[in-house]
């Protein structure tokens, strides 16, 4: 595939997805770029002029979506590529359980996956070998404490992702879904704990952008991590649950995970 493509990326404020941002505007495509926080859009525009639409707000407001694809289309009226990179992290302490915490983070990350797929599938119906990506996470490979509210949306935009797949293939849309492991960002910088072969954010948009072109079914990184949860998820049930319970901290410290 060749030539700049117009795509729309979501979390290009921070993080993979700014990464993300500076690997593919000097590619030479074209990005609208989404996120809450102005001032970082606003320098990719500035780096980059003429390459970057400005398209911000709260993708867990189905309205203001809404109102995002309706400016992508007066601006481009079609996107070739979608990259919903956007999310957020939250832990559960088990002892204090908080149903409010799984609705906020599945509402940040699942219900805004699907507004932004709902604003994004008529664009890319007019688009030049429309391609869906979505992040998801290495958590979805196997379920790790603390991981009840963030591991559960996650899943669920695995789902999201893969079940469009089926339905879109049939009109040429592929679809991607990312699962990084542990990958230095702002969101990840809140953590007190190891984290096992972490990445930085440009390695990780780096792998990312090198293959976005060919248009894989998943893209999941680093592979030894992969691989690890992978084994345990596949291992008999109770000697996967003796091995991930050893996971389990001290539960009155603040932590995290990919
Ligand atoms: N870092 C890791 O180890 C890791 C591992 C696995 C998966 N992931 C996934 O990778 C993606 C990027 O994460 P990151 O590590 O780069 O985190 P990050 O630095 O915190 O970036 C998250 C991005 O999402 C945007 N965002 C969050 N909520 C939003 C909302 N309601 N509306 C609009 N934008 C919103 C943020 O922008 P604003 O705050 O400006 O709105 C920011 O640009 C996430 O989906 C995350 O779950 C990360």
């Amino acid at each position: 595939m060749s030539g700049p493509r117009r795509i729309w990326l979501t979390g290009a404020s921070s993080g993979l997805g700014y990464e993300l941002a500076l690997q593919l505007l000097s590619q030479g495509h074209r990005l609208a770029v989404s996120a809450r926080t102005l001032e970082p859009l606003q320098a990719l525009e500035l780096r980059f002029p003429g390459q970057v639409l400005l398209v911000p707000g709260d993708l867990a407001d189905a309205q203001q979506v809404r109102e995002i694809g309706m400016r992508i289309k007066q601006a481009w009226g079609a996107v070739d590529q979608v990259i919903l990179n956007a999310g957020t992290c939250e832990y559960i302490d088990v002892r204090q359980f908080e149903a409010a915490m799984i609705e906020r983070v599945v509402k940040a990350n699942l219900f805004a996956s699907a507004y932004c797929v709902e604003a994004a599938l008529p664009l890319l119906r007019k688009g030049d070998q429309p391609h869906l990506v979505g992040v998801a996470s290495a958590v979805t490979f196997l379920p790790l404490t603390r991981s009840e509210a963030y591991g559960a949306s996650k899943a669920g935009v695995r789902y999201l992702y893969e079940s469009l797949r089926v339905d879109l293939a049939a009109e040429g849309i592929d679809v991607t879904v990312i699962s990084p492991g542990f990958v230095k960002t702002p969101l990840t910088d809140r953590n007190d704990f190891a984290m096992p072969m972490m990445w930085t954010a440009q390695k990780a948009a780096d792998h990312i952008a090198a293959r976005l072109h060919k248009r894989p079914m998943e893209i999941a990184f680093p592979w030894p991590f992969i691989t690890f949860l992978r084994t345990l998820a596949c291992l008999p049930r109770r000697l996967s649950l003796h091995l991930t319970k050893r996971m389990v901290r001290d539960n009155s410290k603040e932590s995290g995970q990919a």
